[in-house]
């Protein structure tokens, strides 16, 4: 199939929402990472989602809406933590589990008994959605376990030729995937860490747990409440390592480990410093840079050769959070501390 690239003018949205209709696949641009989205209340069109990407067909998808009211159709019921996160944090780049309502294909919600909910605040998708008329499921536009796509060019690399369009909507803002938190457990449990940091959801609901996999590997046998957790995510071809250590220690360790196809992600002035190819992702202090650059720059590293990759990780709060989460992910857990 040839895919489509659509520019996000009237005519680019008419086709894109006229393929949604007519039960096709289209790359969409949201604030966070592009989603490859179809009609969520079509089964047949959903399954073609997981064919183009390669996704386990057991991890279910966020169903993507473009104003609050669109909850009650796809969910049991709204509990008032629902409607206090969506007050403060919607439009944006959070998710929300509930309990579903029956119109959700099994196929959407992977055979489990709740739905993920988001409203998007990219301009683009949201007028996709209303375009549309429908809800839309999207997961990232990626192929199964390569890193979230924040361009076109990326969707167009991994899924170019199977599905039927790509809305071009330029880079996304925030870079790692939304923050995934479940209203279908008491307490509420953040799932997935985002761009909306654990300390802001808290700060709205009180008492929030962090699930198990959003630090540590899943431990065998025991079930993950968010599918997506259990699969290996955001790999490169590169091994990538995780360095823990000051600048002195981290510049010397990767200067001594220099040879052909060892590469450096590492914080800005590093590079200075590093005898070998290097992307700076952001500042030390700067989180959100280092989220929005994160996903390009693993890309990178494989178009360029890379073998091995020493990377620099924040600490494991607020944005950081969720960078540390997808970068330990593509390092398979491998951190080396030094001293
Ligand atoms: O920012 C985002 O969330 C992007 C854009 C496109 O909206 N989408 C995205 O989708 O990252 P995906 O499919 O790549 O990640 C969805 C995550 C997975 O880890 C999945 O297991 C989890 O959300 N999830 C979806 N439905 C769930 C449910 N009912 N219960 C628990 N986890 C769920
Ligand atoms: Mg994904």
């Amino acid at each position: 199939m040839q895919t489509e690239s659509l520019q996000a003018d009237d005519k680019g949205f008419a086709r894109a929402a006229e393929i949604l209709r007519a039960g096709g696949l289209v790359g969409m641009p949201t604030e966070t990472v592009y989603g490859l989205a179809a009609n969520a209340l079509d089964s047949t069109a959903v399954t073609k989602i997981f064919a183009a990407k390669g996704r386990p067909a057991d991890n279910p998808l966020i169903v993507h809406i473009a104003k609050f009211e669109q909850i009650y159709d796809l969910v049991k019921e709204v509990p008032p933590a629902a409607k206090k996160l969506a007050e403060v944090f919607w439009p944006g780049p959070m998710t929300m589990v509930l309990p579903k309502a029956d119109c959700i294909p099994d196929t959407v919600s992977a055979g489990m008994p709740t739905v993920a909910i988001r409203f998007p605040s990219h301009p683009a998708a949201q007028r996709l959605i209303r375009e549309s008329g429908l809800p839309l499921a999207a997961p990232s536009a990626n192929t199964s376990g390569r890193p979230s796509p924040t361009t076109a060019q990326h969707v167009l690399h991994d899924l170019g030729g199977k599905i039927d369009a790509v809305l071009d909507g330029g880079s996304c803002g925030v870079g790692v995937e939304s923050t995934v938190i479940t209203l279908a457990t008491n307490p509420p449990r953040l799932l997935r860490p985002g761009g909306i940091t654990l300390e802001q959801l808290r700060s709205v609901l009180g008492t929030v747990d962090m699930d198990d996999a959003v630090l540590h590997p899943l431990k065998p046998g025991v079930r993950a409440a968010s599918p997506g957790m259990k699969y290996k995510h955001y790999s490169p071809k590169a091994d990538v390592i995780i360095l823990d250590g000051n600048d002195e220690q981290y510049i010397r360790y990767v200067n001594a480990h220099a040879a052909p196809g060892v590469m450096a992600l590492c914080y800005d002035g590093d590079d200075a410093s590093l005898k070998v190819p290097a992307i700076c992702y952001g500042s030390r202090t700067n989180d959100s840079a280092k989220a929005h650059e994160l996903f390009d720059a693993l890309r990178s590293f494989d178009e360029r050769g890379a073998t091995t990759v020493y990377a620099r990780c924040p600490a494991p709060k607020g944005v950081g959070l969720a960078v540390y989460n997808r970068l330990i992910r593509a390092a398979g857990f491998e951190v080396i501390h030094l001293d």
